[in-house]
């Protein structure tokens, strides 16, 4: 029987990994990736090299899969990193680093896995976004823009591509307990007046991760997406990724606001 095929960026570790080990146990192909392997198979997934800032890699692994599989059904764009520290903290050089990564790392992902899909008329895309995009996160604004971007994209992809059998789906994931925080990049030109939010912020986000959801169950969502005849949009996960969202919404703008403040120890 032919397995369907799946192509994971970002399967070394965390979410990618966990749902690039589920797909293979639960009937698919699944070709994940790294930016530091090199054309290695690891279980029963096959691990190929790809750096989603690379036009080049981005070509010779798409090439790689078509060749070896003749498809891909299924492309989860999960790649990408945490940029911390508050906005003037952060070099340009590094807003665009993580733009560049969790938003046009996407975007070229994309256009070169489409045409396969469009000429086949069939086919899923799941773009990983997160609460963040959701929610401006403070300390985490770049990371916030990078996947309120993906949103945006996403939608709008969505709706373009549906005539040709091509179903666009985000899931938005809370906390989940991955190597994120130990992966993330520190703001280059740190500011003392920030130094005392700064220790109470990385806590923050060290503990959520810690005390996370486990990655196995954004897999199995991953999963039921793919099999899904009619997938939805959007999918939230985690349970601050329901109930902040839902607040956000019901909540008086400027309450919100300086709840968040208050939440963050801003003031
Ligand atoms: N964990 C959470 O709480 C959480 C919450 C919301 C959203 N998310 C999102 O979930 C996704 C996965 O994150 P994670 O938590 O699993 O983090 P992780 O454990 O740090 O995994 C990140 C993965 O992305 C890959 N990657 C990073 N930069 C890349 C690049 N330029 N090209 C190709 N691959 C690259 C890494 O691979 P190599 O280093 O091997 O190349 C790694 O496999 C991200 O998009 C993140 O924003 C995570």
């Amino acid at each position: 029987m032919i397995k369907p095929v799946a192509l994971i960026t970002g399967a070394s570790s965390g979410l990618g990994k966990a749902t690039a080990e589920h797909l293979a146990r639960t009937g698919w192909r699944v070709f994940g990736t790294s930016r530091r392997f090199r054309e290695t198979a690891s279980g029963n997934i096959e691990m190929l090299q790809l750096d989603v800032c690379e036009d080049d890699s981005i070509a010779n692994c798409v090439d790689t899969v078509i060749e070896r599989a003749g498809t891909i059904d299924v492309l989860v764009n999960n790649a990408g990193f945490v940029l911390n520290g508050f906005v003037e903290e952060c070099t340009l050089a590094q807003a665009r680093s993580v733009m560049e990564t969790n938003f046009f790392g996407v975007v070229r992902m994309t256009n070169a896995v489409l045409p396969h899909m469009r000429t086949r008329r069939n086919g899923r895309i799941i773009n990983i976004s997160s609460l963040a995009g959701l929610i401006g996160s403070p300390y985490r604004a770049f990371y916030s823009a990078s996947k309120y971007a993906l949103e945006g994209y996403t939608q709008a992809l969505n709706a373009e591509v549906r005539g040709f059998g091509i179903y666009v789906s985000m899931i938005e994931p809370g906390f989940f307990k991955t190597g994120i925080v130990q992966a993330a990049v520190n703001a280059g030109q740190p500011i003392e007046d920030y130094n005392h939010q700064r220790a109470y912020v990385d806590a923050y986000f060290g503990q959520g991760v810690r005390h996370g959801s486990e990655p196995a169950r954004l897999a199995r969502l991953v999963e039921r997406i793919c099999r899904s005849s009619r997938p939805r949009l959007r999918y939230r996960i985690g349970p601050d990724s329901v109930w902040l969202p839902r607040l956000q919404t019901l909540l008086p703008k400027r309450l919100f606001t300086l709840g968040v403040r208050w939440y963050f120890k801003l003031d």
